[in-house]
C-alpha cells in the first residue's frame, strides 16, 4: 500500500494525478491512502477536491487540524465513508475517525475480499486540545482487530515524542503508523519488534520551493513583523511525499517500509 503525505493545493492534487497511476502500476499497489487536509488552496478540503483525489486513484482520505477550514467539509463528514477525521473529537461531532474498506484493486494476487482498517488520530502537543488520542486509539484498534489485522494509522501530530510514543503503544496491534502534519519528511522509517511499520512524518505533496508548501515571502514577513499575512500556495519543485508499506496478509504485520519522494517533471 501507499500513503501520501498532506496534499497541498492545486500543485499537490496535480502531483497525485500525474504520479499515482504510474506508482500504482509500477509497485502493484493494492490500496492508497492520502492525507487531504490542505488540498483546497492549502487549507481544508471540499467535496470537489475529494472527488479529484479519489478519481486519481486514492481509496481513503484522512485529515487533521485543517479539517474545518472549508465549510463544505460538513458534506464529506456526513456522507462520505471514504473520508476520515481525527478520531479524538468528542463523540457527537459528525464524521468518523476510522473505517473498514475492501481491498479491490489487487494486481498482486490477493484474493478478495481482504479488509483494511484505516484510523486517523490527532496529537495534542502544540496542537488544539482534543480528547486523549492514546486511550481512544487503543480502544478503537481493539474493536477494529475483531474485523481485520490489517490496520493503517495516520497520526496527525506535531511533536516527534508524541508520535513515537503513540506508535510504540500500538506496536504489534496495527500494521503501520505514519505521521503527518509537519510537512517535513523524516528519515526514521523502521519496523518495530512487534511488526508495526513506522515513519514519524510522511512529508507533504505539493510545491517544495517554499515554506511547507506556501510562498516564502509572506511567511517570512509574519516571522519578522508578527502581522497576519495571506499564505498563498507556492508553485515550484512539486513533489509527492509518502511511504510505501508491504503488509503480510495473514498476520497483518509489516514486511517492508520505504519512504517515497517523487518529483513531477
Ligand atoms: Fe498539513
Ligand atoms: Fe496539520
Amino acid at each position: 500500500m501507499l500513503f501520501i503525505g498532506d496534499i497541498v493545493g492545486e500543485p499537490g492534487r496535480r502531483a497525485v494525478k500525474i504520479l499515482l497511476p504510474k506508482l500504482r502500476e509500477q509497485h502493484a499497489l493494492d490500496f492508497v491512502i492520502a492525507n487531504g487536509e490542505n488540498s483546497a488552496g492549502g487549507s481544508g478540503i471540499t467535496p470537489k477536491m475529494a472527488d479529484e483525489i479519489f478519481s486519481a486513484g486514492v481509496d481513503v482520505i484522512t485529515s487533521g487540524d485543517h479539517l474545518w477550514d472549508q465549510k463544505e467539509v460538513m458534506e464529506l463528514l456526513q456522507n462520505e465513508p471514504r473520508f476520515l477525521r481525527p478520531l479524538n473529537y468528542p463523540a457527537n461531532v459528525p464524521g468518523h475517525g476510522s473505517g473498514i474498506f475492501e481491498i479491490k484493486n489487487s494486481k498482486s494476487g490477493i484474493q478478495n475480499p481482504v479488509l483494511i482498517a484505516v484510523l486517523n488520530a490527532q496529537g495534542r502537543t502544540f496542537m488544539p486540545p482534543l480528547e486523549n488520542p492514546f486511550s481512544l486509539a487503543a480502544e478503537e484498534v481493539k474493536r477494529l482487530r475483531e474485523q481485520t489485522k490489517i490496520i493503517f494509522v495516520d497520526f496527525h501530530a506535531e511533536a516527534t515524542s508524541e508520535k513515537i510514543a503513540f506508535a510504540r503503544m500500538l506496536d504489534g496491534q496495527v500494521s503501520a503508523v505514519v505521521g503527518t502534519h509537519t510537512h517535513v519528511q523524516t528519515a526514521d522509517e523502521q519496523i518495530f519488534p512487534g511488526g508495526t511499520a513506522y515513519l514519524t512524518d510522511a512529508g507533504f505533496t505539493g510545491p517544495h520551493d517554499g515554506c511547507l508548501g506556501r510562498e516564502i515571502e509572506p511567511v517570512l514577513k509574519k516571522f519578522l513583523t508578527g502581522m497576519p499575512q495571506r499564505f498563498e500556495v507556492a508553485k515550484n519543485r512539486v513533489q509527492l511525499h509518502g511511504a510505501m508499506i508491504e503488509i503480510d496478509n495473514a498476520s497483518g504485520k509489516a514486511v517492508k517500509i520505504l519512504r517515497v519522494s517523487e518529483a513531477v517533471v
